[in-house]
């Protein structure tokens, strides 16, 4: 992904897209904050923060540990804003067909509007990823959060046998 901040460098932009694929997404570009909605059953975990020190959350970000990027869980809005941006991540999940356990990432533009940027459908799940992180926050260990996602699966298996 690269973010352009002047038009001259789009074409180059799309080129080092291409290069990967022949489909290119172009975006808008969104400044203002960051955060990720964990999923888990028909539960939407707390928002996390995502700070970083760089032009956006980059791979450099994500997993050099020296990207100057920080974490904030609780995320620092109030709770009517932050119950509302939980129930767009669920109805973002719910509307791609998901079910079980994900991740919603989103951005709140400059005007406090929000903005969904993807569903992730296999989330990170070492001790230092987003979804154990807001699980912590709930006082809930890898462990127990591992049996919930097993759960989550085997209600669905259930569920579809019922409707076999
Ligand atoms: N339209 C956008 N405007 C601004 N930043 C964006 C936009 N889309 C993505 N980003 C930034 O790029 C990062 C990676 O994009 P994302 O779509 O979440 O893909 P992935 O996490 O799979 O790399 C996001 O976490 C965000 O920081
Ligand atoms: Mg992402």
């Amino acid at each position: 992904m690269t973010r352009v901040d002047d038009p001259d460098m789009l074409p180059m932009a799309w080129d080092a897209a291409r290069a990967h694929d022949a489909d290119v997404l172009v975006e808008r570009c969104i400044e203002g904050e960051e955060y990720t909605a964990a999923v888990l059953g028909n539960e939407v975990l707390p928002l996390i923060r995502l700070e970083t020190a760089r032009a956006f959350y980059d791979y450099e970000a994500k997993y050099a540990d020296d990207a100057g990027t920080r974490y904030h869980c609780p995320c620092g809005l109030d709770r009517p804003r932050e119950r509302a941006l939980q129930q767009l991540a669920w109805r973002a999940f719910r509307a791609l067909g998901c079910s079980g356990w994900g991740r919603v990432d989103l951005m709140l533009d400059r005007d406090g509007l929000p903005w969904l940027l993807e569903v992730n459908t296999v989330p990170g799940l070492t001790a230092h990823s987003l979804v154990p992180m807001a699980a912590r926050a709930v006082g809930m260990d890898l462990g127990r959060l591992v049996w919930r996602i097993l759960e989550s699966s085997l209600a669905r298996g259930a569920r579809e046998e019922g409707a076999a």
